[in-house]
């Protein structure tokens, strides 16, 4: 895939309602696209980071009115509960969209102008079933025992006039697009998953609503509110300046890759793509459906009690150990589950034990056996071009996890590293190299080889553990990864001169 020159990268999360407080969910989608973020820019790459919050629709008014509170009220009240958490997780967005905004009521009018003018909006009723909690409309005939399809709760009857996008006449392009893009949906059982659903006739699709007033009403007819689905697309654009500011937008759109949930796949994957086809804009370069967590095997539900808040376990275990697990446990795009024991778990053996106990052993030594002072590169030395083939292995390796989203890959290929590195030191001794003066240049050969991998790692590291990898820049006498962006950081044989500094241990062990 080649980009533009100037083509700034854009990921999103997808916006998230505000009717309930965040929890791991949320904050699993959000990590993800930090990571994502973080390690383009650590590229080189101008990035722009969007998350924001879904104010709108039934669900958010029902709630309201079950609170004693107007929809104003509970959303200014909750969204202060999404920035925060994305504070405490240590969330890089470079902006924060709420579709109750003044940007985003433009942005949603001008959209539906332009598609209204391309003939792909009409009047008509609307005869069928709608669920709430899922803001979705379904025909009698999908319905499980009246309930939805989709979480099983009862639907409501809805008989109205309405607004109509004429999706079904889109269903062809869709599909050659999509046959055309291979990448474009992702994973593969995804787009499948798609592609099994275009089998059959797309039905137009209802856009408005005349029941309740919580929304951005129809452009000339504000008996009607637009359908909070149509209204909540809307916000990748207008978070890049739709329509205010083209020459912004034109840098920015379309998005590199919108992150979501599976649940919200055919929101994404169907009805997306087909509003940008009748607005003539292009189609994001790739949609990603992750999986679900449960929690210790169940489903996370307020009933249940079960449900996990992200701030809870970031007091418990710090942010940078929940950041590693999540993204370290389940492979991106599978469903996976959470509980306090693996996360435990992970921290001891990965992060403490390997990672930790590299970083501390390696800086005491360099202490001991050379007064703290880095040694240099000796670029002729048989470790060192055996550490530089295989980092080069690691970066192509981390790179093309990255470029599939695959962090789970990443990691592992990061550890190739680490591992490497202990198993290095058990080999080669320094303890004993240093008891002999006559092998001084084998013991800073070793000393260094270890040090500018754990440079190395610092750098891998950053976009999903920031905070430590810092910590372990500083301790290493290095400056923080982000301080020199660009692709020359991932090259063997960065390390600069200096000395290292012994703080205090990377990840503690959790009793
Ligand atoms: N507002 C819509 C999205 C609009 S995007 C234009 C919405 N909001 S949501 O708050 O209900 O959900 C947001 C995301 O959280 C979805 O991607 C959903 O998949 C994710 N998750 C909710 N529960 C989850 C788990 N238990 N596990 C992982 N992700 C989960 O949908």
């Amino acid at each position: 895939m080649t980009i533009a020159e100037n083509k700034v990268y854009y990921v999103t999360t997808p916006i998230y309602y505000v009717n309930d407080v965040p929890h791991i969910g949320h904050a699993y989608t959000t990590v993800a696209a930090d990571v994502v973020a973080r390690y383009q820019r650590l590229k080189g790459r101008e990035v722009f980071f969007l998350t924001g919050t879904d104010e709108h629709g039934q669900k958010i008014e029902k709630t309201a009115a079950a609170r004693g509170m107007s929809a104003r009220e509970l959303v200014d009240e909750v969204v202060e509960r999404f920035r925060h958490l994305w504070q405490v997780l240590n969330i890089s967005n470079d902006d924060f969209i709420r579709t109750s905004e003044e940007r985003h009521y433009r942005a949603v009018h001008a959209f539906f102008e332009k598609v209204r003018a391309a003939g792909k909006i009409y009047l008509g009723h609307y005869e069928d079933w709608y669920c709430v909690p899922c803001e979705t409309f379904w025909t009698e005939n999908q319905l499980h025992d009246g309930n939805c399809p989709e979480c099983g709760r009862p639907a409501e009857k809805v008989k109205e006039e309405s607004y109509f996008f004429a999706m079904s006449s889109y269903r062809q392009q869709l599909l050659d697009y999509i046959d055309e893009h291979d990448d474009f949906i992702m994973p593969k059982s995804k787009r499948n998953e798609i592609l099994g659903f275009l089998r059959e006739e797309l039905r137009d699709l209802s856009i408005s609503r005349c029941s309740f007033k919580w929304g951005i009403p129809v452009p000339d007819d504000p008996k009607h509110v637009i359908y909070v689905w149509f209204d909540a697309l809307v916000n990748y654009l207008t978070a890049a300046g739709y329509p205010d500011d083209m020459e912004r937008f034109n840098r920015l759109w379309p998005a590199d890759v919108h992150l979501i949930g599976k649940d919200i796949l055919r929101f994404h994957a169907v009805y997306w793509p087909t509003f940008l086809f009748a607005a003539d804009l292009p189609l994001p370069r790739r949609v990603f459906a992750h999986g679900w967590w449960t929690v210790e095997g169940e489903k996370m539900s307020k009933s249940v009690g079960n449900v996990v808040d992200p701030e809870a376990v970031v007091a418990e275990y710090g942010v940078d150990g929940f950041r590693y697990f999540l993204l370290r446990e389940v492979p991106f795009g599978l469903d996976g589950d959470f509980s306090r024991e693996a996360l435990k778990g992970r921290i001891n053996s990965e992060l403490a034990n390997d990672l930790g106990n590299l970083l501390s052993r390696t800086v005491s030594m360099v202490k001991k056996y050379r007064g703290r002072k880095l040694p240099a590169a000796d670029p002729d030395g048989e470790y060192y071009r055996e550490f530089k083939l295989l980092n080069d292995e690691v970066l192509k390796a981390v790179d093309a996890a990255v470029a599939d989203l695959a962090f789970n890959r990443m990691l592992t290929a990061i550890w190739r590293l680490v591992e490497k590195c202990n198993r290095f030191i058990d080999e080669r001794a320094p303890w004993a190299l240093a008891r002999d003066e006559s092998r001084a240049r084998e013991l800073d050969e070793v000393l260094y080889c270890v040090l500018e991998s754990l440079r190395l790692l610092s750098c891998y590291l950053y976009p999903v553990m920031p905070e430590k990898a810092e910590q372990m820049a500083l301790q290493l006498g290095q400056p923080a990864p982000m301080e020199n962006p660009g692709a020359g950081l991932f090259a063997w044989g960065g390390l600069a001169p200096g000395e290292s500094a012994k703080g205090r241990p990377l990840f503690p062990r959790l009793e």
